[in-house]
């Protein structure tokens, strides 16, 4: 089960980086060119967020299974001292629940919006920024922090 979820976990991780990335390059062309939002736009927002919304839950039952984090509530004063430790256990977790909030906030903003200049320009702001929040919270593997595999396979 722990293996699978982590698998599952890393290979989101691009499905999510990808879907965003996409996102905001479709929102920031079609602001500047000032186009109609379009149906598909509207399923790229919506497919977006579901995509993080699939990672989150991914997320979210790896933590209950990682030993990793099992360790860090176990031990926990010391583990806040250890990077590796106290990034899975807390800092992770944190900033990619906030990154997910963002991006859902952003995504219910931009179908709410008026105007289609409104939508891309919401759909901009608000992906940019859980864009930057997830890059920053992925353990790379040239981060000198913490550091995981680009990929996990089966
Ligand atoms: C967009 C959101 C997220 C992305 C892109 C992401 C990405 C990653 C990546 C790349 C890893 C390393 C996987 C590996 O070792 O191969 C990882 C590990 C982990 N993530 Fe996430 N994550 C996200 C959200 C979350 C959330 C919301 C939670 C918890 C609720 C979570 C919990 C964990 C845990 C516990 C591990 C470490 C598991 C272990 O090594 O035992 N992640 N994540």
């Amino acid at each position: 089960m722990y293996s699978t979820l982590l698998v599952l976990h890393s290979i989101f991780r691009w499905l999510v980086l990808f879907a965003l990335i996409f996102s905001v390059y479709k929102a920031f062309k079609g602001y500047y060119a000032n186009s109609p939002f379009s149906a598909i736009d509207n399923k790229i927002r919506h497919w977006t967020a579901t995509i993080a919304h699939v990672q989150l839950i991914i997320g979210m039952l790896l933590y209950a299974e990682s030993p990793i984090v099992k360790y860090f509530f176990s031990n926990f004063t010391v583990s806040l001292e250890t990077i590796d430790l106290s990034f899975f256990g807390l800092y992770h977790f944190l900033l990619m629940l906030a990154a997910i909030i963002v991006l859902t906030i952003g995504s219910a903003k931009a179908k709410r919006k008026a105007t289609d200049k409104e939508k891309y320009r919401t759909m901009l702001i608000w992906f940019s920024l859980a864009l930057l929040i997830i890059f920053i919270s992925i353990p790379w593997p040239f981060s000198p922090i913490v550091n995981r595999p680009y990929i996990r396979i089966f």
